[in-house]
């Protein structure tokens, strides 16, 4: 591969071995389970199952991110228009089925909308929907992993830019990670351009919990889907009813986890090593992280981003944050 494969477009995003074995999940899966704390990048649970359980989340009713920032959306359309004005190439990173974009293409009069993930079909076909509930609005999909530099198309790049991250996938991130998106995506839309990112907010932690603990089962079942994929897809033993699911707030830390937890001593192989759990040792697979008005400010400003103007909703769960790509640093 050459040096500019990391901003390629339109190459295959996935590279599989002889047997079909999408070989950066094999790697990441076992550099994980081989680590002292085992860990299990989250970009993994998003097989189909995986995705249609996503979906299911969204929709619990403990599950109050998705809408609240839906309702934040809609009740600020009109500020938010004016604070962002007309003209701009909407760039959302990691668009999925572009459930909550047209709540942002209505307020403000956009030149474009591109939407950015790594699911080419999917993409395409939320794309040509969208576009046909915006007559006239150019719409250019681009196929890309949103978490490297991603070049814009040619049409576009000229253009004043609004990036829209929502969902508080930010919050996914650990920040030296979330710091480097940031400042990847400020380099992507350029000088002049306003980023629209929605953070979850810190609030009480059993509010928190049940959010990611539901009762009827669905988020263990996310889950769990993980292990039930690595024996699918990787040849593994593990013995999935010997795991249960747990959703942990860590204070000092300020994000909820989420871990596969052994209920006895377990061993199992996958793609042909060892490992064994004693019980109650855990398999980290989530984090979400939580914030308040200084440490999104904080962690915005580490990432290039100046914050302008922050929406919530009356409770005060989540927010829904517009910045401005801060001019090259400018302090004494
Ligand atoms: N970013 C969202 C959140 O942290 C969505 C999400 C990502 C999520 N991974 C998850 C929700 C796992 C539930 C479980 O809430």
């Amino acid at each position: 591969m050459n040096a500019d494969a990391g901003i390629a477009q339109g190459l295959a995003l996935v590279s599989r071995d002889e047997d079909g074995v999408d070989i950066a999940f094999r790697a990441q899966v076992l550099a994980g389970l081989g680590q002292r704390q085992k860990a299990i990048p989250a970009r993994w649970f998003y097989d189909e199952a995986g995705s249609q359980l996503f979906e299911a989340i969204t929709e619990l009713p403990e599950y109050y991110p998705t809408r609240t920032e839906v309702h934040i959306l809609e009740a600020h359309c009109a500020d938010m228009g004016s604070a962002i004005g007309p003209g701009r190439a909407v760039v959302e990173f990691g668009s999925g089925s572009s459930m909550k974009t047209p709540l942002v293409l209505r307020c403000i009069d956009p030149a474009a909308y591109v939407p950015i993930d790594i699911s080419g079909d999917f993409l395409r076909a939320s794309a040509a929907a969208l576009a046909a509930d915006f007559p006239g609005l150019a719409v250019v999909p681009v196929e890309a992993d949103f978490t490297r530099p991603v070049l814009l198309p040619p049409g576009v790049s000229d253009l004043p830019k609004l990036g829209f991250f929502p969902g508080s996938t930010i919050g996914n991130m650990v920040p030296p990670s979330a710091v480097d998106l940031l400042r990847s995506m400020r380099g992507t839309l350029g000088h002049d351009a306003m980023l629209l990112i929605g953070m979850d907010r810190i609030k009480d932690p059993a509010v928190l919990v049940a959010a990611y603990d539901d009762a009827a089962g669905t988020t263990g079942a996310f889950n769990l889907n993980l292990a039930s994929r690595i024996n699918r897809e990787l040849g593994g033993t593990i013995p999935v009813d010997a795991l249960h699911h747990e959703a942990r707030w860590n204070d000092t830390l300020a994000r909820i986890e989420m871990h596969l937890v052994a209920a006895r001593d377990i061993a199992f192989t996958v793609a042909g090593k060892d490992f064994t759990m004693a019980t109650g040792e855990s398999i980290h697979t989530e984090n979400s992280h939580k914030f308040d008005a200084r440490s999104a400010a904080t962690l915005l400003l580490a990432g290039g981003w100046s914050p302008r103007e922050t929406w919530t909703d009356v409770d005060g769960l989540f927010s829904v944050i517009l910045a401005d790509a801060s001019e090259a640093r400018m302090a004494p």
